[in-house]
């Protein structure tokens, strides 16, 4: 995906809102041929924290989008859907869709699509105007043989670091100079570690491949990152090598009950002051704002040393399911996620920001000004951890290997289960 202007319009408001807008309830009635009413069941993993509260503010619209609909909750827990995709897909296999469901823009959407399991949604994008305000690059994360298979709720960015300012200056360590480099950051960790606390907090696997997603873009660069994902970089190249060893020492520096953590518990442990450093996605803005942290004062942020003019990009988005649903009210929701109102009501609980283009960036808080700044001006590639770069079958083959590391600490046996993953998914 290559650099857009698309959020760059952000500030230019002005627009006409196309029909989308406030007609919203009763446009879904006729989708379908079915009635209007009737559950709406949503599949997310969205199930607590601050990540259901993003989720409530975007059920609040749709209710009141949406009266004659029953909004039923289908989330199951786990960061990432480290367990609602496994849900999901017996689900699907078994012929027991929800309504709708969460499911990353890029590869793991062609999953879906090459499955049969979700519908072609083309037609909602002409009638609702949809092609004129979400970006393009987004719709062609979107689009697989010219249809097109989901609405987009939002945009996230991977590659943050959080930070505790009081936690590094007890260590000597000015908070308002970012490390400008992954070998300066590593010896700010070092200091770290020497002063008594966690230099880098980390929770179970998919966070720390959300981790190494991160260093290998640092590491490699934006270009030879994206090659990683269709052959063109060499997993077994020593660039790649060298990463991965980097990647070993920044785990060195994290608390050792990581694969008993959600990345909820690896965040708090900024908030409490307990470690310095932790790399998540933006959703951790959510979680900071939910407990009242102040941007700049109880928490910075700034890209993963060496990532800096790159937005490492991931967005949720929403299927019509293919089998036995209630077609009229997955439109409705969709049609509420696509909605002025709809983004704007998640995107300001979720810490992303919105998949609309239309939207005016004065509103968003200072966290989110950085995003929309970022996702306009830098570099895009796509994220690992969060569907956009390859099919679920690779990740979990990624996640293995990172796990296995986690336990046994056998480097090499790190960079070989890397390159076999590749190999087995690049072939054919
Ligand atoms: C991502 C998802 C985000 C957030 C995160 C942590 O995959 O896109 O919206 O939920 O997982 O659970």
């Amino acid at each position: 995906m290559r650099r857009t202007q698309a959020i760059a319009a952000l500030a230019v408001v002005g627009l006409t809102l196309s029909a989308c807008g406030s007609d919203d309830g009763e446009s879904t009635s006729g989708g379908g041929g079915g009635e209007s009413g009737g559950e709406v069941e949503v599949f997310t993993w969205w199930a607590q924290g601050s990540e259901k509260a993003g989720l409530d503010a975007l059920v609040k619209v749709f209710e009141e989008q949406n009266p004659d609909f029953t909004f039923v909750n289908g989330a199951v827990a786990g960061g990432a859907g480290s367990n609602a995709k496994n849900v999901l897909q017996s689900r699907l296999q078994t012929n027991d869709p929800p309504e709708t469901f969460q499911a990353h823009a890029g590869a793991e959407l062609t999953d879906y699509i090459e499955a049969n399991q979700v519908q072609d949604i083309s037609a909602m994008y002409e009638e609702n105007g949809w092609n004129e305000v979400f970006p393009q690059d987004l719709l062609d994360l979107l689009t697989v043989d010219d249809a097109i298979y989901s609405v987009p709720s939002n945009i996230h960015r991977a590659n943050v670091v959080w930070a505790n300012p009081s936690v590094l200056q007890k260590a000597g360590i000015d908070p308002s100079t970012p490390p400008a480099s992954m070998d300066d950051w590593i010896a700010q960790l070092e200091k770290l570690k020497a002063s008594g606390v966690t230099p880098l907090s980390i929770g179970m696997d998919w966070t720390q491949v959300h981790l190494l997603e991160t260093v290998l873009l640092a590491e490699l660069g934006a270009d030879a990152y994206t090659g990683l994902w269709d052959g063109s970089t060499d997993w077994a190249s020593s660039e790649v090598g060298a990463a991965v060893d980097t990647y070993a020492q920044l785990l060195s520096f994290t608390n050792t009950d990581r694969q008993n953590l959600d990345w909820p518990d690896a965040t708090q442990q900024i908030i409490d002051g307990k470690a310095a450093y932790n790399v998540m996605g933006d959703w951790a803005e959510a979680a900071f704002q939910e407990q009242n942290q102040k941007f700049g004062t109880d928490y910075v942020t700034f890209p993963v040393p060496g990532t800096d003019g790159t937005f490492d990009f991931l967005a949720d988005s929403f299927t019509l399911p293919v089998g036995d649903i209630n077609t009229a009210g997955t439109e409705a929701w969709l049609q509420t996620i696509a909605s002025p109102e709809g983004q704007k009501a998640f995107n300001l609980a979720k810490g992303s920001i919105p998949a609309r283009t239309d939207v005016d960036a004065s509103e968003y808080p200072p966290y989110q000004q950085t995003a929309i700044e970022s996702f306009a001006n830098d570099t895009i590639v796509p994220s690992l951890a969060h569907g956009a770069a390859t099919p679920v079958a690779w990740l979990g083959e990624i996640t293995a290997a990172v796990s296995k590391f986690s336990a046994d600490g056998d480097v090499e046996g790190l960079k070989s289960g890397l390159v076999d993953a590749a190999e087995k998914n690049l072939e054919s």
